[in-house]
């Protein structure tokens, strides 16, 4: 039989790097809990109508890239491809709003979208990401973006990224606007892409989007989204900004960004590398405050952001940080298999008193176990030999100065515990 390899676009994380993974994960939630924020866990796959209704039919998400399939009962089902719909869905089933009017939640988890994979763009990727319900306060927005500020920082990653934000304004300014995008690209239509040809009729405020050059000229001259703002949409984004500039949190005002998810309303932002490649938005957000009603939820504003994993740790790499891997403490070389019991007892104990004990399975000979144990770059050799079972001691050598001594067995818990984990 051929040997059965991972599916294309997918990764195993292999212990080497799962050490960066966690460390990632700690900062996330340190985090998260100082700003308040409490986890939440909801299911890998929902009902595609979640998606569809939120994220938006038009999109590329919903149209080209959901793993959905028709489940035993007919009903259609889809592993999650982003995770605020899923939030939200969580946050009106179970009341939440009840418990506490402001509601702060963040996720860490697993995400799948069929797209090209490429550096930084997997089909089963990780994102870890926040959400706040209750209020639609330019505050609020100033929390979620400094909460991005602050892990990129810790992260190591601020000098690296640009904040990118921009206002998309309430619906009824989008309406306006997209007519005024649609008479401007109308006569131009023949100089435009395939896909944005098809935009202009389906959702040409995706047009702006385009990574394409000829395009790119094409929109210097259009309406720009801001002259189309409300007086509430103008206050919020002044605001934010003045939020912003008080944080110390430089941006870049982008009237082009528009994100590729249809739940936005207002504020939108980026968080771009210049250290990763082509796949280069670290982490992207922005305001929803039509989301929660649009499932069936009551009127609730929303903001929040997601980062993609993947892309941070490629980027935490780049800086040249060093991740911790686990070392064990001890590693117990036992010669003889009348000692094996004595052996596991004192590890178990060892262990009971906070510290890392791993021992040969394999009964090799000394010199391969001290071998072993320098590759694993122990701290300690316990080392259990005839002499040693005689006297009822143990021989404790030190990896680090290759100093040795002799120690009771009865001793030896007083020695660690002197040492302190
Ligand atoms: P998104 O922009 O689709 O937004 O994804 C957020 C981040 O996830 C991206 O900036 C990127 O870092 C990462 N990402 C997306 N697709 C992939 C992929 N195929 N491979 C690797 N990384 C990827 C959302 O998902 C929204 N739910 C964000 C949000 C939360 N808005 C409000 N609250």
């Amino acid at each position: 039989m051929n040997a059965i390899k991972n599916i294309k676009g997918t990764h195993d994380i292999l212990p080497d790097e799962v050490c960066k993974w966690q460390e990632l994960e700690k900062i996330v939630r340190n985090i998260c809990s100082q700003f308040g924020y409490h986890e939440i866990r909801t299911p890998v796959f929902e009902e595609t109508r979640l998606f569809s209704r939120t994220v938006g039919e038009d999109t590329d998400i919903v149209s080209k890239e959901m793993y959905t399939w028709e489940d035993r009962d007919g009903k259609s089902l889809t592993l999650r491809p982003e995770l605020t719909a899923s939030v939200a869905r969580s946050y009106i089933q179970h009341n939440l709003n009840v418990k506490a009017q402001v509601q702060r939640l963040y996720y860490i988890g697993a995400l799948f979208r069929r797209e090209r994979p490429q550096k930084g763009r997997q089909r089963q990727f990780h994102q870890f990401g926040v959400e706040a319900f209750g209020s639609n306060n330019p505050e609020q927005d100033a929390e979620i973006i400094g909460m991005a500020w602050r892990i990129l920082s810790v992260c190591d990653l601020n000098a690296e990224t640009t904040l990118h934000i921009n206002s998309i304004g309430s619906q009824e300014c989008r309406h306006k606007y997209r007519i005024a995008l649609k008479k401007y690209l109308n006569p131009l239509k023949g100089d435009l892409s395939d896909t944005s040809k098809k935009r202009l009729e389906t959702n040409p405020l995706r047009i702006l989007d385009t990574k394409i050059e000829k395009e790119i000229d094409i929109l210097k001259n259009a309406p720009n989204i801001s002259e189309f703002y409300s007086d509430n949409d103008k206050t919020h984004f002044e605001q934010l900004k003045k939020l912003l500039k008080c944080l110390r949190i430089p941006y870049t005002i982008n009237n082009r960004l528009v994100r590729g998810l249809d739940y936005y309303t207002n504020t939108v932002f980026e968080f771009i590398s210049d250290k990763v490649g082509s796949q280069n938005a670290l982490i992207g957000g922005g305001r929803y405050d039509n989301l929660v009603e649009s499932i069936g939820g009551k009127t609730t504003p929303g903001i929040g952001f997601a980062a993609g994993m993947e892309r941070f740790i490629i980027a935490m790499d780049k800086t040249g940080r060093i991740f911790k891997q686990p070392k064990p403490d001890v590693y117990f070389i036992c010669l003889n298999e009348i000692s094996i019991k004595t052996m596991i007892s004192i590890s178990m104990k060892i262990r009971e008193i906070g510290f890392t004990v791993i021992s040969d399975p394999l009964r090799r000979s000394l010199k391969s176990q001290l071998r072993d144990a320098n590759r694993l770059e122990a701290s300690f050799a316990l080392i259990l030999g005839e002499t040693e079972i005689e006297r009822g001691t143990l021989c404790l050598k030190n990896l680090k100065n290759g100093s040795q001594e002799e120690i009771l067995q009865s001793e030896i818990l007083k020695y660690f515990n002197s040492l302190g984990t």
